[in-house]
């Protein structure tokens, strides 16, 4: 199992919890969906138990959720029945080039080794349609990979790939995108990890 597969297994583990503390959308979904088309087609990458997905889907856009993790996955499909959630790793993803508006990457590519963060990119680029817009968030800082106490669960580590601005941006850019947006701000709650939170927003 590699560290983001044991991500993914340990958010199977805190599935229930995760999904009653967060429970209301993503940071900044508004400015991202305000950058699309109106019903434009979105993959959320590592969407977990839904949320940002059904918010997405409740103002008419057409949204596909991934995840790896099986139990964030099941309260995801329970809450939002009608739709379409599919279990696979996101540096797999096999879709055709030009088919989405966007892609919405709410804290998962925290989850992905710095390693395969570059061909994840490339991918996204090539999954995007001309103009399409990309929104990730992280938890930024100084670059380094670490193994953090899960905050649910702190018997069990969790790997995060901390990434600075500069890193996300140069990663960006080298994969033909453009930074249209960015927000910053510290943790507020003892149940945020002590990272600056990021969010970065690009065009294709
Ligand atoms: C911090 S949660 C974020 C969930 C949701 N996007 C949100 O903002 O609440 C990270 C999610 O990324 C998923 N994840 C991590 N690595 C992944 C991978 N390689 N492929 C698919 N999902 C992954 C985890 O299973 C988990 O559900």
């Amino acid at each position: 199992m590699d560290k983001s597969e044991q991500a993914s297994s340990v958010y199977d583990k805190i599935a229930e919890p995760y999904a009653k503390e967060f429970s209301k959308p993503s940071e900044h979904i508004e400015e991202f969906l305000d950058l699309l088309p109106k019903k434009a087609k979105i993959i959320d990458v590592g969407c977990g138990v839904g949320v940002d997905a059904g918010f997405m889907a409740s103002k008419g856009f057409k949204v596909i959720g991934i995840d790896l993790s099986k139990e964030m996955l099941n309260i995801a499909r329970q809450k939002y029945p009608q739709l379409d959630f599919r279990q696979q790793d996101i540096r797999k993803l096999d879709f055709p080039s030009n088919l989405f508006d966007g892609i919405f990457a709410s804290c998962s590519l925290i989850h992905i080794p710095k390693n395969d963060v570059f061909a994840l990119l490339e991918n996204f680029h090539h999954l995007l349609k001309k103009e399409g817009v990309i929104y990730i968030s992280l938890q930024g800082g100084k670059s380094e990979e670490v193994f953090v106490d899960e905050l649910f669960k702190p018997d069990e580590k969790i790997f995060l790939n901390i990434i600075s601005f500069d890193e996300i941006k140069d990663l960006l850019v080298k994969n033909g995108f453009s930074i249209v947006k960015k927000y910053e701000r510290e943790p507020k709650s003892k149940n945020e990890l002590n990272y600056t939170k990021l969010y970065v927003m690009a065009k294709k």
